[in-house]
């Protein structure tokens, strides 16, 4: 049997990083065939940045905040992904729309997390907005980031049941929960090719 060379991932974050966490520890602990090459966050505070640091993980952030538009910021992006050569580039809470420059440059190859089972709820506050919509059913969708916002082909899915008493709170803290088991399974499962990206 030939060992599989690990995918390369590059993982993009804007704030507390939980789910990076989840991937670097399930390549840690769990045999997931990947590699963590760079962290790159848009936020120069984002706490997830000290986690991947002390994990020896090459650490970057591109403030968008010194870039005058969106096409700039992408650029600039795009440059310090492509010193990677990824196989996967990974939004993990990364909260910065992209152009459809930089999704197509990484087409097939950029995929999200997102709160809700997508088609339902795309954009933001998606815990709360299932609640007020009386859903028996929420939960977290990986899809492949097309120029679309939070439109791509969703790969997998899990579940959670909207409990009567629940509060956006303890609605997403159950939601990241399943998060963090869903996107190392997803990688595990395009390192396998159980998922391949959309023709
Ligand atoms: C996660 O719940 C993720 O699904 C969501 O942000 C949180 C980031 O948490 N992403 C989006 O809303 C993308 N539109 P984390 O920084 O702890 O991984």
């Amino acid at each position: 049997m030939t060992a599989q060379k690990p995918l390369s991932l590059v993982i993009l974050i804007s704030g507390r990083g939980s789910n990076m966490v989840s991937i670097v520890e399930a390549i840690q602990h769990d045999n997931l065939p990947a590699q963590v090459s760079a962290v790159i966050s848009n936020r120069p505070q984002a706490p997830g940045l000290d986690y991947a640091a002390a994990q020896y993980i090459p650490t970057t952030t591109i403030d968008h905040q010194a870039y005058d538009d969106r096409l700039s910021f992408d650029h600039a992006l795009a440059e310090e992904v492509n010193k990677y050569q990824p196989d996967l580039v990974i939004l993990a809470g990364f909260m910065r729309i992209l152009t459809p420059e930089f999704v197509q440059q990484f087409s097939g190859k950029l995929i999200n997390i997102h709160p809700s089972l997508l088609p339902k709820f795309t954009g933001l506050n998606t815990h709360q907005r299932a609640i007020d919509a009386g859903e028996a059913e929420h939960g977290a969708s990986i899809h492949y980031v097309t120029e679309e916002l939070d439109g791509g082909p969703v790969v997998l899915q899990a579940r959670v049941t909207v409990l009567p008493d629940d509060t956006s709170d303890t609605l997403a803290k159950r939601v990241l929960a399943e998060e963090h088991k869903l996107y190392p399974e997803a990688i595990r499962q395009i390192a396998t090719g159980q998922i391949t990206p959309p023709k």
